[in-house]
């Protein structure tokens, strides 16, 4: 039985706090980026704060772009928490690094996924996870959701157990199509969080009905 875990894509920890406070976070991912939001802030211990609010997978990324350098930095974060992922970005050194860290029992998040060869390799070197960045496809007139449907398939047919993480999501539709077409999880920004229970139907309908309520009662 397959399920879709919600992770937010943030390394903001009020952010990560009120996510976690709805009852539905399974995880979070980082990047350099989203790291560098938070000002000059000590990486690992901004990483251990972000472990100790939420128990799921939390993806940490590497910056180091060769093997041993990587696999180095990726022992390093390791150590943080039990819960850390290493993000690792999908190259030919990045490839090699999730092999030897799965043969670690070091589980990769394998980041910057833009084609689905990039998928089938990492999950044949073991990736826990791979990164289908849609969002950016997207932008240059790409069909990410289309690359999430072949990284689908292609991992059905050979029973493949990497998990493939929605991730570069823009608005709530690229969470419908993703749960839709099978990811395993969706990495979302906090806004788009905070969009996915909203209706205004829902607003107007409950307004109604209290509406009602107070006539009477
Ligand atoms: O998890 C990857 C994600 O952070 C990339 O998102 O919006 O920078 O394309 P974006």
């Amino acid at each position: 039985m397959r399920r879709m875990d919600i992770y937010i894509d943030t390394a903001n920890l009020d952010e990560i706090r009120q996510a976690a406070s709805l009852g539905v976070l399974d995880g979070v991912t980082t990047n350099p980026s989203l790291v560098s939001k938070e000002g000059n802030v000590q990486f690992h211990d901004h990483l251990r704060a972000i472990c100790e609010l939420v128990p799921g997978p939390v993806s940490a990324e590497v910056v180091a772009t060769d093997h041993d350098q990587m696999v180095t930095e990726a022992e390093q974060l390791a150590q943080i928490a039990d819960n850390i992922v290493i993000k690792v970005p999908c190259t030919v050194d990045g490839l090699r690094a999730c092999k030897s860290l799965s043969d670690q029992g070091i589980r990769t998040n394998m980041t910057l996924c833009f084609q689905p060869m990039q998928a089938l390799f990492v999950a044949k070197a073991g990736a826990f996870l791979v990164s289908p960045f849609v969002g950016r496809v997207d932008d240059i007139s790409g069909d990410g959701m289309e690359l999430i449907s072949q990284i689908r398939q292609i991992y059905d047919n050979y029973g493949f157990s990497t998990k493939i993480l929605s991730a570069s999501i823009r608005h709530p539709t690229h969470v419908v199509q993703s749960a839709m077409l099978g990811a395993d999880v969706a990495t979302i920004p906090f806004k788009v969080i905070g969009q996915l229970m909203n209706h205004p139907l829902t607003d107007i309908g409950l307004e109604r009905f209290l509406a009602d309520w107070k006539k009477v009662h």
